[in-house]
């Protein structure tokens, strides 16, 4: 059993992110044009590692320094929450060792950054099952969410173990226990109760979705809150994406038109654009 970890308050001023090695800086994007929410299904790392004669555990092992970068990048650009799909309910079906792999480099990721990414202010969560994951990764992002858990700069949710449909499944059976207990009436329920029940209620819905390595599909990956996300797909395969990658495809939000169904322009929030 881990010990509970206090939140440690974090210097008033956060750090700044560390640049890119390029020297690349942020693109200054108007406020009222930045995504508040991006997601991302970072795929890839499997093509990559056979692209340099590689095992496929090679490929999550670059996979990890562009989260890293990407992170920073999302820091630095002034984002407010961004979403990562790192392992997928459907993942269970790959090779055992390359699991445990992903599951390892996973438990090294937060445990070579966490601190760094407490005093830059970031505060990571974990949207999945709980009950899968080795229980040493389980620990290291549970203690990454409560030690950042007052933090506002960026959100992270860390997706692991994570299914939409699972999601839902999940959502529904609670739902249900509080109609059987009569906390709920259902005739009184509106789409934003059933929102309620997701792994992260709070969070805003997905302005841009993102997806690497070529392959236009979503795969279980957020269905209830992308459904009026932009759809970015770049073919950089995932260890070769970086933050410049990640600015790119906010520029390209940026000129998008959402119109959620309507006629006219609208911003996320659901303000008419001026
Ligand atoms: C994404 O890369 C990482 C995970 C799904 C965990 P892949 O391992 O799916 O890479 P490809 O799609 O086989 O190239
Ligand atoms: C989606 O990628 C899951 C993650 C990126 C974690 P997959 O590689 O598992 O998706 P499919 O199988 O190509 O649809
Ligand atoms: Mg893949």
């Amino acid at each position: 059993m881990s010990l509970p970890v206090e939140p440690m308050p974090r210097p008033r001023r956060p750090l700044p992110p560390p640049a890119h090695p390029s020297g690349a800086r942020a693109p200054r994007i108007p406020e009222r044009r930045l995504p508040r929410h991006v997601a991302i299904i970072m795929d890839g790392n499997g093509r990559w590692a056979a692209s340099h004669g590689a095992a496929r555990t090679r490929g999550h092992r670059g996979g990890s320094r562009a989260t890293v970068d990407v992170v920073d990048g999302a820091v630095e650009i002034g984002l407010a929450q961004l979403s990562l799909y790192a392992f997928s309910t459907e993942n269970w079906a790959r090779p055992a060792a390359e699991v445990d792999g992903i599951m390892l480099l996973l438990h090294e990721v937060l445990r070579d950054n966490i601190e760094r990414w407490h005093e830059q202010g970031i505060r990571v969560r974990w949207s999945g099952r709980r009950t899968r994951a080795a229980p040493a990764l389980r620990a290291e992002l549970e203690a990454a969410e409560d030690l950042t858990r007052h933090n506002d700069v960026l959100t992270v949710a860390v997706c692991f173990d994570y299914g939409s449909r699972t999601e839902l499944l999940d959502a529904v059976r609670r739902m249900a226990v509080d109609v059987a207990t009569g906390r709920v009436d259902p005739a009184a329920l509106v789409e934003q109760d059933l929102a309620g029940y997701l792994y992260q209620p709070d969070m805003a819905e997905i302005d841009l979705l993102v997806r690497t390595g070529g392959e236009q599909r979503i795969s279980n990956f957020q269905l209830w809150q992308a459904a009026y996300a932009e759809l970015v797909f770049e073919d950089t395969l995932w260890p070769e994406f970086d933050r410049r990658h990640l600015w790119r495809a906010m520029q390209t939000y940026t000129v998008r038109q959402r119109r959620f169904g309507g006629t006219a322009e609208v911003m996320p929030g659901g303000t008419a654009a001026s």
